[in-house]
């Protein structure tokens, strides 16, 4: 498995996700403004490693206010917390560590602990985060697996996988779970994910390094292989999910989605508890990040379209509960109605 990040001697080194396949190219960095840049550009992109990258960008920016602004250390703190959480809207994975970051520093300020004492414990924080989110896709791929029958061919959208997370990832997780060590037959059928690739790029490289028998497709072909009957079930991560089940993931999953409907093909989504946002109550209310019209208008370098045309880019939309089998998370499988077994999980009594 490629290593997405690492926490080094003060540093964060981490894979350039725009470089794959062609290339494996780490950057290592020591300032949270380029860690900020790199979620921006996708370079570090997928909701649970943004979360755990945000977390030790936060530790960069702490580790730079103690040296150079010493005097104005919470202030500086507040700025990197506000840069962090400008990068992108959609993934609530930020949100949600950088809230579990300002916690350990607001509790430090409170005490009047010296800032290496918060340094230390903001890196503590942040290595829970990456270490949490190992056992979550762990639980979330062995749950998963259990859903996926010998002989299936599975269909899935964007990059849910390793690369996205700390370790396995949440749908691609089930997926290598149910091939690599339940040892069924299966095979995957990867939507190339316009306008950046990701499943093209990203899920079949991951998918064949793990010798995944995997067939790449573009995104406007999946309704015939499932009106032809070649798909047996659909799993994708997700964004953001809202407390009633509605899920934002990568733009085109709602359509995915309807087509599965159509086709009573089983769609399940695959995310780990803090993807739950239980501040929102349905998916009308998730921020969809609107992306630039470059991305749209060229095909990698190359120019595809007038660039006067106008162009919109939504990253993500969002698939309402109804058309949602089943939502796995590392605490269980949840069928719907999903409100009120969301809303016990995130409070812990479930
Ligand atoms: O824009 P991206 O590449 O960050 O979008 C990623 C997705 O939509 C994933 O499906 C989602 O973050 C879940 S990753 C486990």
């Amino acid at each position: 498995m490629l290593k997405t990040i690492e926490w080094k001697n003060g540093c964060l080194k981490f894979l350039d996700q725009t470089k794959l396949p062609a290339e494996e190219v780490y950057q290592e960095t020591a300032d949270f403004r380029e860690v900020a840049q790199a979620i921006k550009r996708l370079s570090i992109r997928g909701a649970p490693l943004i979360g755990v990258s945000a977390a030790y960008a936060l530790c960069l920016g702490a580790q730079e206010a103690e040296k150079r602004f010493p005097e104005n250390y919470f202030d500086f703190l507040d700025q990197v917390d506000n840069t962090l959480r400008h990068t992108r809207p959609t993934a609530v994975n930020l949100f949600w560590a950088l809230d579990r970051m300002r916690e350990v520093w607001s509790k430090g300020k409170l005490k009047g602990e010296s800032m290496q004492t918060i340094n230390l414990q903001l890196i503590r924080e942040a290595q829970a985060i990456e270490n949490e989110d190992r056992e979550i896709n762990q639980a979330i791929a062995r749950l998963g697996s259990q859903l996926i029958q010998t002989g299936e061919t599975i269909l899935t959208h964007c990059n849910a996988g390793a690369l996205a997370c700390g370790a396995w990832g949440t749908a691609l997780g089930a997926i290598y779970w149910a091939s690599v060590k339940d040892n069924k037959k299966i095979s995957v059928l990867a939507d190339e994910t316009r306008p950046l690739l990701q499943g093209a790029r990203l899920t079949t490289f991951e998918l064949l390094k793990n010798r995944v028998p995997t067939t790449l497709i573009c995104d406007n072909m999946a309704g015939f292989f499932m009106a032809q009957g070649k798909v047996d079930r659909v799993i994708v991560g997700a964004d953001r999910i809202a407390l009633n089940g509605d899920v934002a993931n990568k733009i085109g999953t709602y359509s995915l989605a309807v087509l599965a409907f159509h086709h009573s093909i089983p769609f399940h989504v695959a995310a780990p508890l803090s993807t739950v946002d239980d501040k929102i109550f349905t998916g009308e209310e998730i921020p969809i990040e609107e992306r630039g019209k470059e991305e749209v208008i060229c095909w990698g370098e190359r120019q595809i379209a007038p660039f006067e045309v106008g162009v919109r880019n939504p990253a993500f939309d969002v698939t309402p509960n109804q058309l949602i089998t089943s939502i796995i998370t590392e605490k269980g499988i949840l069928y719907p109605p999903f409100i009120d077994k969301l809303k016990k999980l995130k409070k812990g009594d479930g």
